[in-house]
C-alpha cells in the first residue's frame, strides 16, 4: 500500500483558498488521480483531519465535496480510504425511461441524442456543465469505445475525443487499421464535470454523474449491438461494469461482459500522455487492442503484432 502524507499546513491553506477558489475540489481531483494509479489510502495527520472535519460540518452548501462523499464521513482514523471518495450510496440515480424513436440505428441514436440534450437528471445533479457532448461515429460499428467525459476541447468542439487524448485515440485506431468512421465513440458522461473557477481544467465524473450518463450508454449499446466494447480507463470501466473504483490494472487482461457483449478494459489514452509512457505501457494497451482485433477476426499483420516490442 502506498502512502502519501499531507501536513496540516497543506490542508489549512487548501481549505482557506477552497472557500474562494474551490481548491479543495482540486485536491479531490488529485486524490482521484492517485486512486487511478492504484493508491488506496492517504495518511492524514491530526491537523489535516481537523480541517477536513471542520469543512464537513460547515452549514454552507458544498456540492462538490458532498458529491465526493467526504463531507458525510468524519475522519475517525488516520487514513481516508479510496472508498470514502466514492459517491455516497444515498440519493441513488434512478434509471431513466427513454423512449427511442426511429427505425434505423442512426435514427434511434439521433433520438437518444435529442433526449440527452435536455437531460433533467444531469441538470438535477448540479455538478455537470450545460453543454451536452454526444457520441460520434458509426451506429453500425462492430466496436464501441467508451471514454470518461468530455473535457474543455470536446466541449468547445461539441465532439468527444478531439483534444490531445483524442489524437492518441486516433493513433490507436490507425494502428488497428481503423478510422473514426469505422467505430462508435461514447463517454460515460455526456456532460463535462464542473469545477469552480473552471478554465481548461477537467475532472473525472463521479459515480452519480456516470450513473446518469450510463442511462444513455446502455441504450446506445442496445441500439448498436457491437461485437466488442473497449472501456478506456478506470472511469469508463467502473461506470460501464458497475464497479467501485477498481483500478485498470486489475481489470485489464481479461474479458468482461456488458449486456452479453464482450468488454476489454485498457488504459485511457491520456494516461499514456500523462505518464510520457514507456513502450512497456504502450505495449500493454496495444496487447489489449490485439485481443480486440482477434475477437473480431480482424486481419493482423506481423508488423502489427510486433508494435512496441
Ligand atoms: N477523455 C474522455 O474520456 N472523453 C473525451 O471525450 C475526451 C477526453
Amino acid at each position: 500500500m502506498q502512502l502519501r502524507d499531507f501536513s496540516a499546513g497543506d490542508f489549512s491553506e487548501l481549505r482557506y483558498v477552497a472557500v474562494v477558489h474551490g481548491v479543495l475540489e482540486n485536491l479531490i481531483v488529485f486524490l482521484r488521480q492517485e486512486q487511478e494509479k492504484g493508491v488506496t489510502h492517504v495518511s492524514l495527520d491530526e491537523g489535516a483531519r481537523h480541517v477536513l472535519r471542520e469543512w464537513s460540518t460547515r452549514k454552507a452548501p458544498k456540492p462538490q465535496i458532498r458529491e465526493m462523499g467526504i463531507a458525510k464521513r468524519p475522519a475517525i482514523d488516520a487514513s481516508v480510504s479510496a472508498e470514502s471518495l466514492e459517491t455516497s450510496p444515498e440519493l441513488p440515480v434512478r434509471e431513466m425511461t427513454l423512449t427511442i424513436e426511429g427505425n434505423s440505428k442512426a435514427e434511434r441514436i439521433a433520438s437518444l441524442q435529442r433526449q440527452a440534450q435536455n437531460c433533467p437528471a444531469a441538470k438535477a445533479l448540479g455538478t455537470l456543465r450545460n453543454m451536452m457532448v454526444f457520441s460520434v461515429g458509426n451506429p453500425e460499428a462492430r466496436i464501441v469505445f467508451v471514454g470518461e467525459a468530455p473535457g474543455s476541447e470536446e466541449e468547445r468542439k461539441k465532439e468527444p475525443f478531439v483534444g490531445p487524448a483524442g489524437q492518441k485515440l486516433d493513433g490507436i485506431l490507425k494502428a488497428m487499421g481503423l478510422t473514426r468512421a469505422d467505430v462508435y465513440i461514447t463517454n460515460v458522461s455526456k456532460f463535462r464535470p464542473a469545477m469552480p473557477q473552471q478554465t481548461t481544467n477537467n475532472r473525472p465524473p463521479t459515480a452519480k454523474e456516470m450513473a446518469v450518463g450510463m442511462n444513455y450508454v446502455r441504450r446506445e449499446i442496445e441500439v448498436i449491438q457491437p461485437q466488442c466494447i473497449v472501456a478506456l480507463g478506470g472511469s469508463a470501466a467502473n461506470g460501464l461494469l458497475g464497479l467501485n473504483q477498481v483500478p485498470v490494472g486489475e481489470l485489464r487482461g481479461k474479458w468482461h461482459d456488458f449486456m452479453g457483449i464482450p468488454v476489454r478494459v485498457t488504459f485511457h489514452p491520456s494516461y499514456l500522455l500523462r505518464t510520457q509512457s514507456s513502450n512497456t505501457e504502450k505495449r500493454k494497451l496495444w496487447e489489449d487492442m490485439l485481443e480486440v482485433m482477434g475477437k473480431l477476426a480482424m486481419p493482423i499483420s506481423e508488423k502489427q503484432r510486433g508494435y512496441f516490442l
